[in-house]
This record gives C-alpha cells, structure tokens and sequence, in this order.
C-alpha cells in the first residue's frame, strides 16, 4: 500500500508509529487523526469536495487507503495492549521487580590452562593433534612398549568397554583411553617426520573422586621427533615451557623415573611457589612439584611404527592440566573444577556468578 503523495508523509510516518504507542496515548491519537470534527484525515478527506476532478483522483484512493490503515492500526494496538494487560493480570506479574541481571560465561579454569599451555607451544612450531576417547589396547598399551602383565592394563585401572568384562584378544578390546599418549602413535602413523605436536584431551582411569584424583581428567601430551634430537631438547624445550608458564625465574629439576614408551625417562619438577623452595604442605616439605612426565621416545616405539631409530630421534611429555590447575590457583580439592559452581568458577575465569 502506498501513500505517496507528498502531502501524506506526515500522516504516514504517525501510521508507522501506532504498534508501538502506549495505552494512554492511543485514545488521543485516534482522536487528532480521525476525530469527526478536527481529525486531520477528515479534515482531508472534507476538503476532497474543494478539490478539481484530476485533484481529486489523485488524492481520493489515497486518503482511503490511509483511513482504513489507520481503523486497522488503531484496533491492531489495542487488542495488543488488552492482551498484555490481560497476561499481566493473570500471572500477577509484578512490574515493579528489579531486572534480572544480564549474564556473562568465562572460560572454565582448566580450559584457561590448556589454551595457555597449547599458546606456549605453538611458539615454538608445534601443531595440534587430537584423538579419539575409545581406543584400542594396542593402541593405548601395546604400541607404546607396554608388556601384556603391566598393571596398567589390570581392570581395577582401565575402563573397558564392550561385552563380558572386556574379554578378548589383547589388540582388540576397546578401552577408554587412560593417557593421551596413543595419539603419538597415531601421529606418527598418519604421515612421516619430523613430528612437533602436542595433544591435549580428556583421559578416564578406573579411579575413585577424591581429592586429588578424577576418574575422568584431561592431559597435554607432546611429541616431537626429528633427525638429531637429543636429550638437551627436551629438557631446553621443556624449561622454557615451565618458565613461560610459571615465571622467569621458575626453577627446574629432572628426576629419573620410567615408563615403558620413554627410554631414559623422567619427571620434571618446579619449585613450589608456595613456598618458594622452604617446604610447605602443598609440596609435602620438600620445596617441588611434579608437574609432567616425559622421556626421550623408545627406539621400540620407533620401530613399531616403521621409523628407523637410527635416523629418528625424539622427546615426548605428558602433564595434567587439572593439577597444573590447582597449583597455579592454589586449589585445595580437584572437585572443585568438576562442580560447575559459579561463585568458584567466576572467582578464576571472570563473568557474572
Ligand atoms: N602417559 C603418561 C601418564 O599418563 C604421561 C607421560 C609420561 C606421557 C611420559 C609422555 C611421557 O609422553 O613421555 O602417566
């Protein structure tokens, strides 16, 4: 519908404006546009009969279009306003309340440390590389040197899954996976080096939720092979980690230690920023914290994805963004990043409670 003649514009830009007047300017309007004696529509509509013949064509069908978008406009708003008045009556809605206040969402803390963690190695050329959650014990276990008696692999600390108790071949039970490091093998089977990942993801062990342990908690994982890495990689690789992450000053120490798919293998420790080195309860007196396991890769591992140890060589790592969490928040109780309780939640990441 138009009302394109000049002279309406007016007109037409009040139309436009009555879906949204309030109750108590309705009448009024109604009145000043279509009131019998001064309405400014009857006023036009009057002065037609003044008009010439063409005048009156020209201006006749528009002025009517205009009174019955008007009628319809005016009715329109006030069946509106009848039923909002209606709903507010029947739900005792109290208008007078307070707003509620508008909400906004936050990282959760260990999201925040993962996407910290993965920032860091992405500056030194890493890439990310992620996996599936069910995986195959040759996979999990059987690629990465585990020997088929490792307690690892006992149903008291692996969920598997499928039928009668998850019997069957070794290599074929479908498990979830308890450490992100079956990625490596993945990695490394999808394409030839060199190879600079890390993996971040969630794990599950057959584990009870107490304070310091989940049986569903996520992990960072790293691999990085190449022609000629050596030991000093690692350790310069993960210091600078530790120092980014931590602090300039952050001390370092390796311990010896083992697992079956790192030859020499080791346990990086920080000192405890507690503390800063005294001993404290956090640290259990001793002035560090464990924060990640990593080795350089076993030249059976190598081999069982058709890499010559010879030629290739490289680090691997593995930590706990939970943990790594609770030190760097000074959590007393892993659950707490598990209860979803705004008022904490806020407390680390910023937002609304
Ligand atoms: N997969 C080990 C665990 O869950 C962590 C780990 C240790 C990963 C040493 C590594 C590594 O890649 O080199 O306990």
């Amino acid at each position: 519908m138009s009302y394109e003649h000049p002279s309406l514009a007016p007109l037409a830009a009040r139309l436009a404006a009555v879906p949204t007047l309030p109750a108590d300017a309705l009448d009024a309007e109604e009145i000043a546009v279509m009131g019998r004696k001064q309405g400014e529509l009857t006023l036009l509509l009057k002065s037609l009969a003044t008009l010439s013949i063409e005048e009156k064509r020209a201006m006749g069908g528009a002025l009517n279009q205009l009174k019955q978008a008007f009628d319809a406009a005016f009715a329109a708003r006030r069946a509106e306003l009848a039923a909002t008045a209606a709903a507010v009556e029947a739900r005792q809605v109290d208008l007078t309340m307070p707003a509620r206040q508008s909400w906004t969402g936050t990282r959760h803390p260990v999201t925040l440390v993962v996407d910290e963690i993965v920032e860091i190695f992405r500056g030194l050329g890493f890439t990310v590389a992620l996996g599936p959650e069910v995986e195959t014990d040759a996979l999990n276990f059987t690629m990465l040197n585990f020997p088929p008696d490792h307690p690892a692999m006992d149903m008291h600390d692996t969920l598997y899954l499928g039928g009668e108790g998850g019997g069957g071949q070794v290599g074929e039970r479908l498990l979830l996976r308890t450490h992100t490091s079956p990625v490596q093998i993945r990695v490394m089977q999808d394409g030839p080096p060199p190879y600079r990942v890390v993996i971040p993801g969630m794990v599950y062990r057959n584990d009870a939720f107490d304070p310091s342990h989940a049986p569903a908690f996520s992990q960072i994982e790293g691999l990085a092979v190449d022609e000629g890495i050596t030991f000093v990689d690692l350790k310069a690789t993960l210091t600078h980690f530790a120092r980014r992450f931590l602090g300039p000053d952050t001390r370092v120490r390796f311990r010896p230690s083992f697992f079956p798919f790192t030859e020499p293998s080791a346990e990086m420790d920080v000192g405890c920023r507690l503390c800063d080195g005294a001993g404290c309860p956090a640290c259990k007196g001793t002035g560090w914290m464990e924060i990640l396991g990593c080795g350089m890769v076993h030249e059976q591992v190598l081999r069982n994805v058709g890499l010559d140890p010879e030629r290739w060589t490289g680090f691997a790592f593995g930590m706990g963004p939970q943990r790594i969490a609770m030190q760097r928040y000074g959590l007393p109780d892993i659950r707490l990043l598990y209860g979803g309780d705004m008022r904490f939640l806020t407390q680390v990441g910023g937002g609304t409670p």
